[in-house]
C-alpha cells in the first residue's frame, strides 16, 4: 500500500521504515529540511539500534522516500500517519499546534481519498478536531473530498523501537468504520503472522489506552521508587523486596527498577497531560498527581545523596564530579526530559565541576547545556573519571555494566560511587576501594565494611 508518515522523529522514521520493511510504499514528511536533506544523503538523524540498515535497505529498494512537499506526498497515498511531537504546554496540557498544522496541511493538498491515522499521542477528542480541521479546510477550498480520521496509538520504546514495532504486543485501531478497520488490517497484517494482535475500538478508548499504558508504567516507577526511600530508613533492600515482589505473576519483574525518576519524551508529558484532561472534566486523580510528585521528588535524589556525603568534606564547591550516562535511559540518545538534566542543574548550582560522558547522547546534551565553564565533555569513562571526587552512574548503559574500577581508581582523586542505578553489589565496589550509594540500600562506606 501506499503510505504517508507525516513527522519523521523517533516514532515516524522508524514507523515508516518497518512498514517499508514488511513491503509497503512509503513516504516520511518532515517539515524541517534539513533532516529530510540529510536523510535523503543516507544519514540518520537519530540513534536507534539496526535502523541505519533499515533505511538503506529500504531506500536502496525504493519502497522507501523522504519529502518536504505534502502535494506531492498526498497525491500518491491512501493512508496518512500523522507522528508529530505533542509535547506539553506549561500549564500541563498537550501542545496540539503540530497535529492542527498537519490537518490544516493535509486539507490544503489533498486530492483524493484519505485515511488520516493519528498515531502521535494525543488526548482523547483530538481524532474529532483533526477532523473538523480537515472539513474546514476543504470547505475553504471549495471542494468535497471524503476522509476518515482513525486512531492508532504507538507504543514503541526509544532503544528497542524496531522490534517493538515488528513484534508489537498489540496495535491499537481506534475507528468506528468497518472500511478503515480492514484497510488498517490489510496494513498490519504482515506483522501479524504469528498471531492476531490488532484492537480494534473505538477511537475515544484507543486515544485513552495510549495514556492508560503509560500511566501505569510511570505508578509502577513511582511505586518502587517510593518503597525505595522506605526501605533506607526501615534497613531494607530495595533490590531484594525487587525480586521477591516479582516473582508473584501477578506483579512480574518488568518496570520494577527504582532509579533516578522517569523521564523522557512520553511518561512525564504524557501524565501531565493526562492529569490536564481530568482537570478539564473535573475528575480528581489524586493517584496520578502522586506518581507525578513523587518523580519530581526522585529526580533530585541522587543530587542530595551527593551534597550530604560532601557536606562532610567541606561542600561541594570546587569538587570534580563525573557523571556517566546522560540520555533517559540507554540505547537512545534522546535527554528530553532526562534526570541527568536535574542532576546537573543541581550540581551546578553548588559549584562543582562537572566531568560528562554519555555513548551517544553527547550531541543532545551539548544542545541543551551549551558550552558551560563547569563542564567538561569527555570521550570515555575513563577519561571521565580523570581527578574526580566521585562517579556517579545515571543511564545503565551496557558500557557501564562492568566498569574497571582498578583503571578508574587510578584516575580519580576521591574514593566514592553513586549508583544511580542499582547496578552493582555495593560489597564488590568496596571491596575495591569506594564508597557506595545506591538507591533504596543502606550507603556502603569503606571503613565501616573493613572493621565489620
Ligand atoms: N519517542 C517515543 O518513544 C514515542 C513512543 C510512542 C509514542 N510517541 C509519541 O509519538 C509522537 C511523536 O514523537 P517523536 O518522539 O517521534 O517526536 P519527534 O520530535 O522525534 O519527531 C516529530 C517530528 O515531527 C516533525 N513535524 C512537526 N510539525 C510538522 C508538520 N507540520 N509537518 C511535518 N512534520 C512535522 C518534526 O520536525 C519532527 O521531526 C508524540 O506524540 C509522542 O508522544 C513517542
Amino acid at each position: 500500500m501506499e503510505l504517508l508518515i507525516i513527522g519523521t522523529g523517533y516514532v515516524g522514521l522508524v514507523s515508516g521504515t518497518c512498514l517499508a520493511e514488511m513491503g509497503h510504499h512509503v513516504t516520511c514528511l518532515d517539515i524541517n529540511e534539513k533532516k529530510i536533506h540529510q536523510l535523503k544523503q543516507g544519514y540518520i538523524p537519530i540513534y536507534e539500534p539496526g535502523l541505519e540498515e533499515m533505511v538503506k535497505r529500504n531506500v536502496k529498494a525504493s519502497r522507501l522516500k523522504f519529502s518536504t512537499s505534502y502535494a506531492e506526498a498526498l497525491a500518491k497515498s491512501q493512508v496518512c500517519f500523522i507522528c508529530v511531537d505533542t509535547p506539553h504546554q506549561e500549564n500541563g496540557e498537550a501542545d496540539l499546534r503540530f497535529v492542527h498544522n498537519v490537518a490544516a496541511a493535509i486539507a490544503e493538498h489533498m486530492t483524493d481519498y484519505q485515511v488520516i491515522v493519528n498515531k502521535s499521542t494525543v488526548p482523547v477528542g483530538t481524532a474529532n478536531l483533526v477532523s473538523s480541521v480537515i472539513a474546514a479546510g476543504l470547505q475553504r477550498r471549495g471542494v468535497s473530498i471524503d476522509f476518515d480520521v482513525a486512531s492508532n496509538p504507538e507504543f514503541l520504546k526509544e532503544g528497542c523501537a524496531i522490534q517493538d514495532f515488528m513484534k508489537p504486543d498489540r496495535v491499537i485501531i481506534g475507528t468506528n468504520k468497518a472500511k478503515v478497520a480492514q484497510i488498517m488490517q490489510e496494513i498490519y497484517s504482515p506483522f501479524m503472522l504469528s498471531h492476531e494482535r490488532l484492537m480494534i475500538m473505538d477511537i475515544a478508548s484507543a486515544e485513552m489506552t495510549k495514556y492508560a499504558a503509560n500511566a501505569m508504567l510511570a505508578t509502577r516507577i513511582s511505586f518502587m521508587n517510593e518503597l525505595a526511600g522506605l526501605c533506607e530508613h526501615l534497613g531494607a533492600d530495595i533490590n531484594k523486596v525487587r525480586r521477591g515482589i516479582g516473582a508473584d505473576n501477578r506483579i512480574g519483574y518488568k518496570f520494577l527498577y527504582p532509579g533516578p525518576g522517569y523521564g523522557g519524551s512520553c511518561l512525564p508529558k504524557d501524565i501531565s497531560a493526562l492529569r490536564k484532561q481530568a482537570d478539564q472534566v473535573s475528575y480528581d486523580t489524586p493517584l496520578i498527581d502522586a506518581v507525578a510528585y513523587v518523580n519530581e521528588q526522585q529526580k533530585q535524589l541522587m543530587g542530595y545523596k551527593i551534597i550530604e556525603y560532601f557536606a562532610k568534606y567541606s561542600g561541594l564547591a570546587n569538587k570534580t564530579i563525573a557523571i556517566l550516562g546522560l540520555s533517559f535511559k540507554p540505547d537512545t540518545d534522546d535527554m528530553r526530559e532526562a534526570p541527568s538534566l536535574v542532576l546537573i542543574q543541581q550540581l551546578l548550582q553548588q559549584q562543582a565541576h562537572l566531568r560528562l560522558f554519555d555513548p551517544v547522547a553527547m550531541e543532545n546534551a551539548k544542545k541543551i547545556l551549551y558550552a558551560h565553564p563547569a563542564i567538561t565533555w569527555c570521550n570515555d569513562e575513563i577519561e571521565a573519571a580523570e581527578g574526580v571526587d566521585a562517579i556517579v552512574l545515571m543511564t545503565e548503559w551496557k558500557q557501564f555494566r562492568f566498569l574497571d574500577f582498578d583503571a578508574l581508581l587510578k584516575q580519580m582523586k576521591g574514593r566514592v560511587f553513586f549508583d544511580g542505578r542499582n547496578q552493582y553489589n555495593p560489597l564488590e565496589v568496596v571491596k575495591k576501594g569506594l564508597d557506595y550509594l545506591s538507591i533504596g540500600q543502606k550507603p556502603y562506606y569503606r571503613e565501616e565494611v573493613e572493621h565489620a
